[in-house]
């Protein structure tokens, strides 16, 4: 598609598809002509489908309390965990690498971060896995089937967040919701609505996001066993294992943007109104920008994937992502010797239409 139809019309999902890195990278910068107020199935208004001024205000506000310095006092909680998570799971020699790891560490952090008590934490999983539920077919049924289970959720983790903001504002934490009832730009604050909003992207977006960089790192590690004795004997390069897992197995395949005014790309005339699909993945992999892209690369240097994004909706929880895959890659190298998948295991990728997981990954 790179080669034939770099950017084409997709007649049965009415949208532009655009997959060469340069286009994908000039489309995400330039928010001007590609606009993320884009519709959803729920009636939504957080950060990631604002346009400026208003995503500038809010950006400014949350980047404050979801800054990489207040992520980075989580790596002692995150290793823990890791450690405690693998723990239960070691003696018997096999594992379920997403149920018994990858899915629970994010959302546990993400739920300590937030001020979850423990006892709610599968209540979050749950919430969380619907919410990213995607529609794999065409049939209005299906769509109209997961768009009321969308919206059940959501009222009810609205519920959950409006009361737990009430018992902050009696007695504040140390957690993000009691930091985000306090943060103040120019004498503004959030609204209730935009704090719960912002809470439940955190889960949509952070959740099965990272539990597929977990895998997917996994996955090669197990396609590629020579690359377990390479990062065992130097952890150094696990930080670039990370980013080369990211631009390998993109865990977000593609985003949409709306084009404001008519635009033409690569002689195709975009008119207003259009929506354009920026395929991050496809970017990702394109031999004009990476050599040999095919070839996992545990040093590539320099590696401008844009797994993350690109300008101004560049991932908040890059820094957190980025944290905990390095330490659930420590931990499980430090622990474990010649994993391999369980044989005979067939891989299914998971139906959401933009996010590439796989859907078990038995070791
Ligand atoms: C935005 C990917 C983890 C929170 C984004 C965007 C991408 C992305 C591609 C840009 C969307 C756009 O341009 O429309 C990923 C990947 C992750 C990950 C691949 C894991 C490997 C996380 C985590 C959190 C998070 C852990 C928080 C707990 C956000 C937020 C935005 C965002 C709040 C919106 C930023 C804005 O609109 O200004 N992410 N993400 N992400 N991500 Fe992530």
């Amino acid at each position: 598609l790179r080669e034939s139809t770099p950017v084409r019309y997709d007649e049965n999902r009415q949208c532009w598809d655009v997959f060469l890195y340069e286009d994908v990278d000039a489309i995400l910068r330039n928010h001007d002509l590609f606009s993320s107020e884009r519709k959803r199935t729920v009636e939504h208004d957080d950060i990631l489908t604002m346009d400026p001024p208003r995503h500038n205000h809010m950006r400014n506000l949350v980047s404050k309390v979801f800054s990489p310095k207040a992520m980075q006092n989580q790596e002692t909680k995150i290793r823990e965990l890791a450690n405690d998570l693998l723990s239960q799971v070691l003696d018997q020699g096999h594992m379920n690498m997403i149920h018994d790891l990858a899915a629970p560490l994010p959302v546990i952090i993400i739920a300590e971060m937030l001020g979850v008590p423990k006892e709610d934490r599968l209540i979050f999983k749950e919430w969380s896995d619907t919410v990213v539920k995607g529609v794999s077919g065409d049939s209005q049924e299906e769509y109209e089937a997961v768009a009321a289970e969308h919206k059940r959720v959501n009222q009810e983790l609205t519920q959950y967040f409006l009361s737990m903001m009430a018992k902050r504002r009696q007695e504040p934490q140390a957690d993000l919701i009691t930091s985000l009832l306090h943060a103040e730009i120019d004498g503004e604050k959030l609204t209730d609505k935009e704090i719960v909003d912002f809470c439940i992207l955190l889960l949509v977006a952070g959740n099965e996001t990272t539990t597929n960089l977990i895998t997917h790192g996994i996955r090669v590690l197990t396609e590629q066993p020579e690359l377990q004795s390479t990062l065992k004997q130097d952890p150094a390069l696990i930080p670039s294992f990370v980013e080369e897992t990211l631009r390998y197995y993109s865990p977000v395949l593609g985003q949409a943007r709306i084009a404001k005014q008519d635009a033409e790309i690569r002689g195709q005339q975009i008119r207003q109104g259009d929506t354009v699909t920026v395929w991050l993945a496809a970017a990702n992999r394109d031999p004009r920008k990476f050599a040999k892209p095919d070839r996992f690369k545990v040093d590539r240097s320099p590696n401008p994937h844009l797994s993350f994004g690109k300008g101004i909706h560049f991932c908040l929880g890059a820094p957190l992502a980025r944290l905990e895959a390095r330490i659930a890659f420590e931990t499980i190298l430090g622990r474990m010797a010649n994993l391999c998948l369980k044989e005979g295991t067939n891989l299914v990728i998971n139906p959401a239409p933009f996010l590439y997981g796989v859907h078990e990954y038995p070791i």
